[in-house]
């Protein structure tokens, strides 16, 4: 067995908090949605979803990492479970550790047409922004996978930055054009694990030269 304290480990990362802030819960400007909301908003999705995919052995699939969160919550939430649900994930990234996507979405997965074909899939999104990731996992699903249908749940749709015109079958909420991070979204990977969303405190990202987004105003409940 290797004694913990006997291996040599390489140096630990600095902490970086911003301006001498030690938890993640001192970076936010504001809470967006707390605990509590999303969790009756994402009841009253998977009552939805568990409606509309009675007989249809649906195919939950989680697009990592920032759907973890929502996902394991949102599978909890669809009751009564429709027989034959199965879940899978997949791995799409495309904005590395800046703000802005990169344009190239990259997929990490072992789904292969003998999983997918002829399955009615939902899709889960913690955000769908300029909707390249859900489009491109989309599109690979259908024309490649041989799925009979493709819809998605997001738990937040920012739909000012689409660059690509995308309506989600579910919504949690409308996001407005703020830096939103925790349950599940990252700021260069960090903020995961917030159980609310909260947006970041400017002075946690400016001196990379990023600049705060302005908020268009809108962040209304997706329930429309
Ligand atoms: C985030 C998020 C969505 C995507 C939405 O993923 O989880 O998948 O961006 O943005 P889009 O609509 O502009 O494509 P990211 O690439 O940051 O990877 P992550 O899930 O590992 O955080």
């Amino acid at each position: 067995m290797v004694s913990v304290a006997t291996v040599q480990a390489s140096p630990a990362k600095e902490v970086a908090s911003c301006s001498g802030r030690r938890t993640y819960h001192d970076d936010m400007a504001k809470v967006l949605y707390t605990e509590s909301v999303i969790q009756a908003r994402v009841s009253e999705l998977g009552r939805q979803i568990a409606q509309d995919y009675q007989g249809k052995a649906p195919l939950i699939l989680g697009v990592l990492k920032g759907s973890f969160m929502f996902f394991s919550d949102l599978v909890r939430a669809i009751e009564p479970c429709p027989r034959g649900l199965t879940l899978d994930f997949i791995r799409a990234s495309s904005y590395g550790s800046g703000t802005e996507s990169t344009g190239e979405v990259k997929l990490k997965t072992d789904l292969r047409r003998e999983k997918v074909e002829g399955r009615h899939v939902l899709l889960v999104e913690d955000i769908v922004d300029t909707a390249l990731t859900i489009t491109t996992v989309s599109r690979f699903l259908l024309e490649e996978c041989g799925a009979a249908s493709v819809a998605t749940a997001t738990l937040l749709d920012k739909h000012e930055r689409r660059k690509l015109s995308y309506r989600p079958e579910y919504t949690g909420f409308v996001c407005p054009n703020e830096f939103v991070v925790g349950y599940g979204l990252d700021f260069d990977e960090e903020y995961r694990t917030l159980p609310y969303i909260g947006v970041l405190k400017p002075e946690c990202y400016s001196h990379l030269g990023i600049e705060a987004p302005e908020p268009d105003g809108s962040g209304e409940s997706g329930d429309e």
